[in-house]
Formats: structure tokens, C-alpha cells, sequence
């Protein structure tokens, strides 16, 4: 548990550049929201100081509402160009995130899956943690679908992203998500939470049972995974 959402960036931020610094060609897996916001600022600051270098790093994001063109600003690819991959000097062709707008959804979520593999799998993966226990937009129910897929967001998760756009009509209904088994096979998770609305959801995923009712509980079953929380997050912990 750290002290507050700027300790948590910063340490969070020196677990990938002690990851990167031992295999400068690590794949990463990234996600958006403001829970990463401070750890990306971090390590922005740390190739500015020539502490990291991203050059031979390869991404793939977790996650990106459908449809959505890229050039939208509310796209996560728009986000992580201006947070993350253009201040972090990530090359281009080695930064991924599922298409927002494909031809064929079906074609695109294997195409994406193939990519990871091609890559040699995920090294680390980073997850933000929603209200409701989801991670990427794999949403509770009683079925978690195992590869990238088109998904229905929940209402809880259309609600607590109402906050980013300015008329509700314009908040995405769906979304195109690693699955459970995608982020299940990476082989280190880290798993950041800060503030107060996020307390049951990290209560339920620590010391809860596995149930797919709160999709970070299966996190319990992978033999890797680091859970940093603030304060206020830990707050059911106790
Ligand atoms: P947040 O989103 O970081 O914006 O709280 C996390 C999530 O929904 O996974």
C-alpha cells in the first residue's frame, strides 16, 4: 500500500524501468484511464533523464471503444499518443492497440491476438481496475470470454466513464477487450487502484473467492502479480 496516487506512480513507475532496464525489448501490456496517468507521466520524466529508453520496447494496449475512429479525441489510441507513446518515444510500428473501427471485428480481435503471440507474449501487463471489478473491459457476469472480443459495456462502466465526455449520448456502448486468457498469460501483472470508489472492487479481488462476478478475482490464479494500492483504495483491506 502506498501513501498516496503520486508514491503509487512513482513506484509503480520504477517497477517497468527495473523490468525495461533488465530486457530493454520487453513486451508491455498498457492501459488507459486516469488510474495509469501518473504512472506514464513517470516514466515520460525517466527518458527525459536517460534513465529508460523505449526504443526497443513493443505495446499492446488492453482495450478501445468500438466504434471509435483513432483520430477522435476520445479514443485511446489518441490518449496514449499524447500520455504515452509520443513523449515516451515509442516507435510507431511497435506501439498496438485493438482497431476501434475494423472492417471485420471478428478478423481484427484474432489478427490482435496473433500479434501478441507473434511478439513473444506479454512481459508485464499494467491493469487499472473498474468499480465493478473488470479488468480491460472484461465486465462481470457469469461467463469471461477468454480472447479479444467485442463486449456490451456495463452500466457501471458507461456511468463511471460518463465523467471523460460532456453529453451522455456520446459515451460508447461497446468496446474491444483482451480477454481474461489474454491477460491471464502474460507473465507478470501489475495491478494499480487509487482513491475511494475503487476499496470494494480491491477488497473483492484480494479477499474475495475467484468468481467471474468480479473478473480481477481470477488474478488470484496467476503466479505473478503485483497489486499497488493507495490509501483510500485499501481502505476495505484492514
Ligand atoms: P480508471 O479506470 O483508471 O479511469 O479508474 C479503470 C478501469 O476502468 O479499468
Amino acid at each position: 500500500m502506498l501513501r498516496d496516487y503520486q508514491s503509487l506512480s512513482e513506484q509503480a513507475a520504477a517497477l517497468v524501468g527495473d523490468r525495461i532496464r533488465r530486457n530493454p525489448a520487453t513486451v508491455l501490456g498498457l492501459a488507459t484511464g486516469s488510474t495509469p496517468l501518473g504512472l506514464y507521466r513517470e516514466l515520460v520524466k525517466m527518458v527525459r533523464r536517460g534513465v529508460i529508453d523505449f526504443g526497443e520496447v513493443v505495446t499492446f494496449n488492453l482495450d478501445e471503444y468500438y466504434p471509435i475512429a483513432k483520430e477522435n479525441p476520445q479514443s485511446y489510441y489518441y490518449y496514449m499518443q499524447r500520455h504515452f507513446w509520443e513523449p515516451a518515444a515509442i516507435p510507431p510500428e511497435r506501439a498496438h492497440i485493438p482497431d476501434g473501427n475494423p472492417d471485420d471485428v471478428r478478423a481484427s480481435c484474432r489478427d490482435y491476438e496473433l500479434k501478441i503471440y507473434r511478439a513473444g507474449g506479454i512481459d508485464l501487463q499494467i491493469l487499472g481496475i473498474g468499480v465493478n471489478g473488470h479488468i480491460g473491459f472484461n465486465e462481470p457476469g457469469e461467463e469471461l470470454m477468454a480472447k479479444t472480443h467485442l463486449v456490451s459495456l456495463s452500466g457501471e462502466t458507461i456511468a463511471a466513464n460518463s465523467r471523460f465526455f460532456e453529453k451522455a449520448a456520446d459515451v460508447p456502448r461497446m468496446a474491444i477487450t483482451m480477454g481474461l486468457g489474454t491477460i491471464m498469460k502474460a507473465r507478470e501483472i501489475l495491478l494499480l487502484a487509487a482513491g475511494p470508489d475503487k476499496g470494494t472492487a480491491i477488497r473483492e479481488t484480494v479477499k474475495g473467492g475467484l468468481s467471474t462476478r468480479v473478473p480481477a478475482s481470477l488474478l488470484q490464479a496467476h503466479p505473478r502479480v503485483t497489486v499497488m494500492v493507495d490509501r483510500e483504495a485499501a481502505r476495505y483491506l484492514r
